[in-house]
């Protein structure tokens, strides 16, 4: 048996490629992660004869330590990874104190992981704990429409929470916390990677402005399903704004609030206010 033949590498490399197909990765833009479980360990472990020597993460995630997580490699393109992934993505293990992380597997020709693995981290170590455990992907894409908003709307959750959740009816009950959105930031470090954890603690998906998105979720269905719903959200807004940019009619904010009585979803009230 192949290692790509486990589950999770499966589902890992599948969710690189609908990435791709959907035209959210040029080049290497994106990068994906996802926190193992005992088992995937386990059914992987055999394949682990080149364990490398221990690098600095460049930031201090404790709540991970011991944790195991499939990444794609830095200046990897999606494009590859289903064509090789042992070249494109890696397995890593972070130590025992949080602070450096080991390659199990993978990037066979040499390499890193992603540069945005401190956000990566960051994020999952949030995550696992507002969760309860539960969340275990993170996913970073540059998907145009999203990006494209970052230009023209005011920087705020409030605004780009209210304006995805009007452009389609099921918007607020697949993302009922909302958006966070990061402005503008070097990409790839530590300080990013902080302004972005501290987003997710109330938010499964944060914006970073003239850049992309990073969503979270339970798994590569859920997560994907997330960046794909935003996005798509963000493509009907850039329409309509280019159609006509004041909207004849939308969903107000009392049919809001009849949509999460009827779904049980609660939408906090500060992202239905009224517009002039
Ligand atoms: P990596 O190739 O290092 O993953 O970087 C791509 C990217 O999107 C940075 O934000
Ligand atoms: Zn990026």
């Amino acid at each position: 048996m192949s290692i790509l033949d486990v589950a999770f590498v499966k589902g890992f490399v599948r969710m690189c490629q609908d990435g791709w197909e959907q035209g959210w990765h040029e080049r290497n833009g994106g990068n994906l992660s996802y926190r193992m479980k005992p088992e995937d360990v386990k059914a992987v472990k055999g394949f682990f004869t080149q364990v490398g020597d221990w690098q600095e993460i460049g930031t201090s995630v404790p709540g991970l330590c011991g944790e195991y997580f499939m990444v794609t490699g830095s200046g990897k393109y999606f494009r590859n990874v289903a064509a090789d992934t042992a070249d494109s993505t890696c397995i890593l293990e972070v130590d025992e104190t949080g602070e450096r992380y080991r390659i199990c597997w993978g990037l066979v020709n040499g390499g890193r992981p992603t540069s945005e693995l401190p956000s990566h981290l960051m994020n999952h170590e949030v995550k696992k704990a507002v969760s309860g455990g539960k969340h275990r992907v993170i996913y970073h894409a540059h998907p145009a429409n999203i990006i494209a908003l970052s230009f023209v709307l005011p920087l705020k959750d409030e605004v780009f929470t209210r304006e995805l959740w009007e452009m389609m009816t099921e918007c607020p009950v697949v993302f009922p916390q909302g958006v966070g959105v990061v402005k503008w930031m070097v990409p790839g470090g530590r300080e990013i990677a902080v302004a972005t954890s501290e987003l997710m603690k109330k938010y499964d998906v944060a914006v970073w402005a003239h850049h992309g998105m990073f969503c979270s979720g339970e798994d590569f269905d859920l997560t994907f399903g997330l960046m794909h719903t935003v996005e798509k959200s963000a493509e009907i807004l850039v329409k309509t704004l280019s159609i006509r940019p004041e909207k004849l009619q939308t969903i107000l904010p009392q049919d809001f609030r009849d949509l999460a009585e009827e779904f049980h979803v609660t939408l906090e009230e500060r992202f239905l206010y009224e517009k002039h």
